[in-house]
């Protein structure tokens, strides 16, 4: 069964509170949290006290996509405020093993992520480690970017390396999801699917856009 996983950067930030509401009551799996620094990626979006407020507001399972350098300096922050499960970029620190084990070690899930033109040789040491992997689909830093469709073959070697070794964690896909690439990527071996411009940009308002987007995937 598809997870779909509403990106809030392209929320309404002046009313996230309510957009939040919509998406758990339209069916949203979980919430998928942008965090970055304007030095890892060429964007700002907000920090842990974002979090913090809306934490009380819904029992989503908040995922938080850390696109910051150093992050662990501020793992322990982002578990402290609500997260349920981060998510690291490998080019992001040289101690990636330490910072899945520094998250794990707050009692929470961790997750790996890579760059398009990241190998994902470089996985291959965190497969049993790790509870999720993103497989980024867009160079990170905005929404609304278009789908790379060399992701499709690397989500494809993922699932065939998961489904080989019985490892445990999900496949995540993170960019330009959309009702014309969303097929493609389920199909590929995705678990999970995150989508921000096409939720809450679109004309249609959030419910109908999150079955229209459930639809398209076949799921
Ligand atoms: C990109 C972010 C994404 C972004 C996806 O750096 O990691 O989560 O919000 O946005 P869409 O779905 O609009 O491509
Ligand atoms: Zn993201």
């Amino acid at each position: 069964m598809l997870k779909l996983a509403p990106s809030i950067l392209s929320a309404n930030f002046a009313d996230l509170g309510n957009q939040l509401r919509e998406v758990e009551a339209a069916g949203a799996d979980r919430l998928h949290i942008d965090v970055m620094d304007g030095h890892f990626v060429p964007n700002i979006s907000f920090g842990p006290v974002v979090i913090r407020s809306l934490r009380p507001l819904t029992s989503l399972m908040f995922e938080t996509h850390l696109m910051i350098s150093d992050p662990e300096k501020y793992i322990d922050d982002f578990c402290e405020v609500g997260s349920d499960l981060v998510i690291i970029h490998t080019e992001s620190t040289p101690h990636v093993h330490r910072a899945i084990q520094q998250i794990q070690g707050n009692g929470k899930l961790a997750g790996v992520t890579i760059n398009p033109a990241t190998p994902l040789v470089v996985l291959e040491e965190l497969f049993q480690e790790v509870d999720l992997i993103l497989v980024m689909s867009v160079n990170p830093g905005f929404g609304n970017q278009k789908f790379i469709p060399g992701a499709l073959k690397r989500i494809e070697r993922l699932a065939e390396i998961k489904r080989k070794n019985g490892y445990h964690f999900e496949i995540e896909v993170d960019g330009g999801i959309n009702t014309k690439t969303i097929a493609s990527v389920c199909q590929a071996g995705a678990d999970v699917l995150v989508a921000g411009s096409a939720i809450f940009n679109s004309p249609e308002g959030i419910p109908t856009a999150m079955k229209t987007l459930k639809t398209a995937a076949g799921k």
